[in-house]
């Protein structure tokens, strides 16, 4: 089965993301968010980001009329009746993300695959909200969707190896390259590996050791990082990064995923990073 017509519900940091990598790759995408305000500022952002493309000559105007003209902003999620495949990019919360799975379930053809981009999260128990389980799968984007090459894909307990087949097929679809895990597994691989450093780089920052742009340009002198720890912190999120450490810390009973006290506080002041302005750096 080919993905004809895909649906993104969460128009933050990743359903942007991914519903312009869709659009880019020729699909026309619906993306839904709950409010005309939050879909408005996410349209805008693209928008911005497309335009200085242009600006750079990487891509025509034309290229950017027409990959905009694809993506079709909503706050109506009873649109997802229309499409095959939906990548749900909503708040890493799993009550929230099983009522929008039960909500999906009722709006869908019986046919639609409905994935979910968690983070963290079981899939087992996001696909218990919906009568199809066997078409609920992890399809884990990475940040910027639009650029990074990897997509994960996690299946849950009663994942069917179609749905992974059809998954995998509709991610190389989107120019990526799927790796699929043997079974499930919070964080699937590159998350739950990378999540100890991150921890880590925090504690060092929280124990005095050195300033922000010093550990991360240690690391990326001494460890030959592309970005620093402290800056992918900031890119992903404060609040995305904590859910994340939570459930592993959860799930894997393991000292090395117990969130920092900084990180929290950090969130109670309204520093959740590069979306809010302010993280471990100002922008
Ligand atoms: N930020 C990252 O680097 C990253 C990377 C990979 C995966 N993820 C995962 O992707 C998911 C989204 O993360 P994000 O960083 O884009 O979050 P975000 O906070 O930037 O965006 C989440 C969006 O979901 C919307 N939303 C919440 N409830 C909704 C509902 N019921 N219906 C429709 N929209 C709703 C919010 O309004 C918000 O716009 C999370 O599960 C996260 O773990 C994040």
């Amino acid at each position: 089965m080919d993905i004809k017509k895909p649906f993104v519900i969460g128009t933050g940091i990743m359903g942007s993301g991914v519903g312009q990598l869709c659009a880019q790759q020729g699909y026309d995408v619906t993306l839904v968010d709950i409010s005309d305000d939050i879909v408005g500022k996410a349209r805008e952002k693209v928008k911005t980001g497309l335009n200085r493309r242009v600006e750079k000559g990487k891509i025509t105007q034309e290229d950017m009329e027409s990959v905009l003209s694809r993506m079709n902003w909503s706050t109506d999620m009873d649109q997802a009746r229309e499409c095959d495949f939906v990548v749900e990019a909503i708040s890493e919360n799993i009550d929230v993300k099983k009522e929008v799975f039960a909500k999906l379930d009722s709006i869908c053809s019986p046919e639609t695959i409905l994935a979910s981009n968690t983070t963290a999260l079981s899939v087992s128990e996001i696909a218990s909200a919906t009568l199809r389980p066997d078409k609920v799968i992890g399809m884990h984007f990475f940040n910027p969707a639009v650029i990074m090459k990897l997509v994960e894909i996690i299946r849950g307990e009663k994942t069917s190896e179609d749905t992974i087949a059809v998954t995998k097929k509709f991610a190389e679809d989107l120019g990526k390259v799927p790796i699929a895990t043997a079974k499930e597994a919070p964080a699937g691989i590159v998350s739950r590996v990378l999540a100890g450093m991150l921890n880590e780089a925090a504690a060092v920052y929280a124990d005095g050791i050195a300033s922000p742009q010093d550990i991360d340009e240690a690391m990326k002198l001494g460890a030959g990082l592309p970005m620093g720890p402290l800056a992918l912190i900031d890119m992903i999120g404060l609040d995305i990064h904590l859910a994340k450490m939570e459930t592993l810390y959860a799930k894997l009973k393991d000292e090395r995923y117990r969130p920092p006290e900084i990180i929290r506080k950090m969130i109670a002041d309204g520093k959740l990073g590069r979306k809010a302005g302010e993280g471990f750096y100002k922008y």
